[in-house]
């Protein structure tokens, strides 16, 4: 059973054509398809959750897999239709146009402006890495979208090859904002949940329960770094847990320094220690900022990255070190006082667990014993 629409499907009203399937996500379906009154092309945007979604061929509607899930599945369909008019909103040249929502076949749609068939992940697939030029004029026009986007107190948290296509060598557009989210003056986000995370491209906080409250346009900015990381080497950056840990693996020698320099500060484990706007990171990689050896904030940056990792031990012995020492004595009383009940749970669900086995073990040698019993 196929769960996309199929050829020549019509929607709204004939308006609109399928052609095929560009993609598929979690969210929804991207086709390309025709714009029949104007003969152009366009890109049309489904909202389908394949984990509880189906269809049914014979009529294109979407249902529902089961009962439970449709309240969840109400929820994001509206939020998709909210961030359809959103970006509708961000007039911006390096941001894809959207130009029309509706609703249809029981879900939601979006139709944009239809840029290429490349993106630059094909790109980079089909010729591998960028030369720097080719791969900084990008960087400076998702850039200035990004900055844009911020502007309007608006993330995007999913900045990425597969989500840049190319006009051409030289006009990038930002697409997807499937997973985007709006933030407050003070930087805290409206809405307390994110799913998909892009291996390579997520920073760490994005892997944290809860994280989203903390994204801030430091967020995106890691994502623009590794993306540009990816286009220089050709291939996607090790996940944030493995930067932490180990450290970027080196870029070519003939890369320039300011964009080394530039990179590395982005891809900084701690949101705190990178660049704090895109509009920063563009100056960085113009080589009129220098990066800070973010020596002052680099044990922030280690305790976050414990933390991030669930190692809430660790983390709070570091505080209290800094505690000791009279070092970033503020930050490191908060971070306690957000560890220990992190601590906490984790040491219940760890006895939780032993008292399990332990009951486990004891049935285990009941039977035995009785079946040795038995036996004599
Ligand atoms: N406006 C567009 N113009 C051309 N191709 C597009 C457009 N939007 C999406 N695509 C193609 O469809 C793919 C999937 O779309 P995307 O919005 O990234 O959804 P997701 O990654 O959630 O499946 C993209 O990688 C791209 O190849
Ligand atoms: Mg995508």
């Amino acid at each position: 059973m196929h769960i996309e629409l199929p050829a020549n499907t019509l929607l709204a009203g004939n308006k609109y054509r399928i052609e095929r399937m560009l993609g598929k996500g979690g969210f929804g379906i991207t086709y390309l398809g025709t714009q029949t009154l104007l003969n152009r092309k366009v890109a049309i945007k489904e909202f389908f959750m394949s984990d509880f979604c189906s269809r049914d061929n014979s009529s294109s509607l979407v249902t529902m897999s089961s009962d439970v899930n449709t309240e969840k599945v109400n929820t994001y369909r509206k939020k998709f239709l909210k961030e359809a008019r959103t970006i509708a909103a961000l007039n911006h040249p390096h941001i894809v146009k959207v130009i029309d929502v509706f609703e249809e076949n029981g879900t939601a749609y979006y139709a944009m402006e239809y840029i290429s068939d490349t993106s630059v992940q094909d790109y980079m697939k089909e010729h591998g890495p960028l030369s720097e030029a080719q791969a900084l004029s990008i960087i400076r026009q998702v850039g200035e979208a990004l900055s844009f986007i911020h502007s309007q107190k608006f993330l995007h948290l999913d900045v990425k090859p597969s989500n840049i296509m190319l006009r051409s060598m030289d006009d990038a557009v930002l697409i997807d904002f499937g997973i985007s989210k709006h933030y407050t003056d003070t930087g805290s986000q409206t809405s307390t949940s994110t799913s998909g995370i892009s291996r390579g491209y997520a920073p760490m906080e994005q892997y944290k329960e809860g994280g989203v409250a903390s994204f801030t346009p430091a967020t995106d900015v890691y994502s623009l770094g590794a993306s540009l990381y990816a286009m220089l080497i050709g291939k996607r950056p090790p996940e944030a847990q493995d930067v932490f840990q180990n450290g970027l693996p080196p870029m070519p020698s003939t890369i320039s320094a300011s964009t080394i320099e530039a990179v590395l500060a982005a891809m900084r484990p701690a949101k705190v220690d990178r660049p704090q706007s895109v509009d920063q990171f563009l100056l960085m990689l113009e080589g009129t900022v220098k990066p800070s050896g973010g020596g002052a904030t680099n044990m922030r940056s280690i305790i976050e990255g414990h933390e991030a990792v669930g190692e809430y031990k660790e983390a709070y012995n570091l505080c209290l070190e800094c505690i000791r020492k009279g070092n970033d004595v503020e930050y490191a009383q908060d971070k306690c006082k957000t560890l220990i009940p992190l601590m906490r749970k984790k040491n219940k669900s760890h006895g939780r667990w032993m008292y399990v086995w332990a009951v486990v073990i004891t049935i285990a040698g009941l039977i035995l014993s009785i079946i040795i019993g038995i036996n004599q």
